[in-house]
């Protein structure tokens, strides 16, 4: 299987992202690490353990990384994900510690241990990605790849232009689409086709399991947070980057020239994102079409996975 880090912010988002990659055979989960986004690091690194633990991931270090963002101040995602950042299911005690070393490091010492090998999956804001690149930078040549959520190419969902993992900490997200590594970006165009439809959620009910049900007391949450907000129906967006790293086939993707504004004041946060190589060359695969119906495969039968584990 493709070894994967999940740098994340559960985030019910998050937490679905990490079930589909522990219950599928394709990849292997090799750590977890976590960043202040949705809600505060220590709030959503409590949160990664639980998912593991729910999950069955119980080698597995969960690592806590950046508590804020390298230069703007902190913005949180309360309104959508709560006040404990995965609001809506029971509590899981977790059964493991959070791992001693801090996410930066982890990520480092994982990618330097797997030359090659290693796919970087970061749902969240970019802070660890940005801080493990300057701290060694050799990273960006031994890393297989990186498939992260985040940004858009047409508009943001928390302003017009900007998307909310990069509007949360943009200069580490300057600093990590300009690395020069294979990177991909799995925007909200993209995710917009990931919605968690009424079907969707009647397929997860049916398979009656203490997991599925996880996923449904989480996903109604989602959904009526996402509704007050924005008068839409949830989409499951970091779901979508774990499915292009399992199965680059779920998603079409285009290569483009892709930079984060950093000094628009109406702008700020958005990732420019130039289709005609113009502006520079391409740095960045586009996903622009995901193909739905397989990805709720994927995520179906992960959830059987665990539960029969
Ligand atoms: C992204 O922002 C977060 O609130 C979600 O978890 C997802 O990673 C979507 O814009
Ligand atoms: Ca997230």
């Amino acid at each position: 299987p493709k070894k994967i880090v999940v740098d994340c912010d559960p985030g019910l988002d998050d937490a679905i992202a990490i079930l589909l990659a522990a219950g599928n055979p394709d990849v292997e989960i090799v750590a977890i690490t976590t960043v202040a986004g949705n809600q505060t690091i220590e709030k959503v690194t409590l949160n990664a353990r639980q998912v593991c633990t729910l999950a069955g991931l119980r080698g597995v270090p969960v690592a806590a990384g950046a508590a804020g963002p390298l230069v703007r101040d902190q913005t949180l995602a309360a309104e959508i994900h709560g006040d404990t950042g995965m609001d809506g299911p029971a509590f899981i005690p977790p059964a493991m510690e959070t791992d001693p070393r801090h996410a930066v490091d982890l990520i480092i010492e994982t990618v330097l241990a797997h030359p090659g090998e290693i796919t970087l999956v970061p749902t969240a804001p970019l802070t660890n990605i940005a801080l493990a690149l300057r701290r060694e930078p050799r990273i960006a040549e031994l890393v297989k790849e990186v498939v992260l959520m985040g940004g858009s190419y047409t508009r943001g969902n928390i302003t017009p232009a900007a998307e909310f993992n990069i509007h949360a900490d943009p200069e580490a997200a300057a600093v990590v689409f300009s690395a020069g590594w294979p990177l991909t970006m799995v925007g909200l165009d993209l995710t917009a086709q990931a919605a968690a439809t009424p079907e969707l959620l009647s397929r997860i009910g049916a398979l009656g399991t203490s997991v599925s049900r996880f996923v449904v007391d989480l996903l109604d949450h989602y959904n009526a947070n996402v509704g007050k907000v924005h008068g839409a129906m949830a989409t499951i967006h970091d779901a979508c980057a774990v499915g292009r790293a399992i199965d680059p086939s779920l998603m079409e993707v285009t290569p483009a020239h892709v930079e984060v504004e950093l000094r628009g004041t109406a702008t700020y946060g958005m990732t420019v994102t130039d289709f005609r190589g113009r502006s520079g060359p391409a740095n960045t695969s586009v996903a622009t079409k995901l193909h739905t119906e397989r990805l709720w495969d994927l995520l179906i039968s992960s959830l059987e996975t665990i539960a029969a584990a």
